[in-house]
């Protein structure tokens, strides 16, 4: 029998993540190839007209998943009965930004767009943050919308995520799909932790440590997390935009896990509320390394922390605590 639809907000959608986004969530690169999807797209007025020509290419591909497609600038209609919602709207950084200069533009919207999801999503949304500064944006969300259970609030660091595995997978010449177990720990920022401690490759003769492979702690104390940490303001330095395809793609990985689930023995990072685990912070949206099953993620626990990486993961929380104090002093 088939599914029922699902229905998929997406915030900003006449962007360019948008513009990436919505043609994979109607080919069921998200949810399924067997998963019907009704997209419901929002924007702000002035991109109404750019967002009506998203809804006509999306009729003219003839998506047969697609069963049909809300497209307004009106938050309320946008956020009705919405299962999944992908937070992308919001202003970009451009070049020499970092990502909590665009905090006071943004941390305000997800201020408003908190009560519409909470007044008019179904129960149980799902809710992924992807615009700048995500972490934080993600937990102004949760703070305002209080009766969204804090588990359905998470944010976007699959993309650092996907660096990571394919920073490894060019380093060692190996298929990207053999990598895994990467961890992004803390904030979508320059000061997130990549960490390849727990990270395996697999090879003939069973999964092998990444560090024993690479056999070059230098480089990977170094020139690979500062790639990771930086690829985002590289992308932007050289197509003068911030990252799209890549960030569509990671946001359909993030939501596929979450609602699919990860594989056994996989681990991803997910942006998620923090409980105190790993001595980090309670209170904040910070990246763990999680596993899914049944719709629910929960942190993987006992991964041993050396002093390096504690040192990096310590460094991260007090940032995004740093950033929520002036998230808030925006919207005061
Ligand atoms: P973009 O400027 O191309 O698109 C953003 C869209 O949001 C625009 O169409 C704009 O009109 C719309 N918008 C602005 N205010 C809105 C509001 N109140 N409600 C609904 N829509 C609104 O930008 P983009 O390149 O698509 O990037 C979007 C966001 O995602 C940026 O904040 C960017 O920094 C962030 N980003 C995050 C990641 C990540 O990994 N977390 C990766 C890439 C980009
Ligand atoms: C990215 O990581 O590519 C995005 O967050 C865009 C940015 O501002 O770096």
């Amino acid at each position: 029998m088939a599914k029922d639809p699902v229905r998929v907000l997406v915030t900003g959608a006449a962007g360019q993540i948008g513009y990436a986004l919505v043609p994979m969530i109607a080919r069921g690169v998200m949810l399924g190839a067997d998963q019907p999807v009704i997209l419901h797209m929002l924007d702000i007025p002035p991109a109404a007209e750019a967002l009506n020509g998203v809804k006509m290419e999306l009729v003219d591909a003839a998506f047969p998943l697609l069963k049909g497609v809300v497209a307004t600038t009106d938050a309320v209609e946008a956020c009705t009965g919405v299962n999944v919602a992908v937070m992308v709207g919001g202003f970009p950084r451009k070049e020499g930004m970092e990502r909590k200069d665009v905090m006071s533009k943004n941390v305000s919207i997800y201020k408003s767009q908190a009560s519409a999801l909470e007044k008019h999503a179904a129960p149980n949304c799902k809710v992924l943050v992807v615009a700048n500064p995500a972490n934080t944006n993600a937990l102004i969300l949760k703070e305002f919308a209080p009766s969204i259970p804090e588990k359905n609030i998470t944010c976007l660091t699959r993309l650092d995520h996907n660096r990571a595995l394919g920073q490894v997978s060019e380093r060692l010449s190996v298929q990207v799909s053999d990598v895994k177990n990467v961890i992004i720990w803390g904030n979508h920022s320059s000061t997130q932790y990549p960490d390849v401690n727990h990270a395996t490759v697999k090879t003939p003769a069973g999964d092998k440590p990444v560090r024993e492979l690479v056999a070059d702690d230098a480089w990977l104390n170094g020139e690979f997390i500062t790639t990771v940490q930086q690829r985002g303001a590289a992308i932007i330095k050289a197509r003068k935009l911030s990252s799209a395809l890549s960030a569509a793609s990671s946001a359909c990985d993030h939501i596929r896990d979450w609602v699919l689930g990860t594989q056994e023995g996989t681990f991803v990072s997910m942006g998620v509320y923090s409980d105190g685990s790993y001595n980090v912070p309670a209170g904040l949206i910070y990246s763990f390394p999680v596993t899914c099953k049944n719709g629910e993620w929960s942190i993987v626990q006992g991964l041993p922390i050396d002093e390096f990486s504690r040192k990096k993961l310590d460094l991260t929380a007090e940032e995004l605590s740093e950033e929520k104090a002036l998230a808030y002093s925006c919207l005061n």
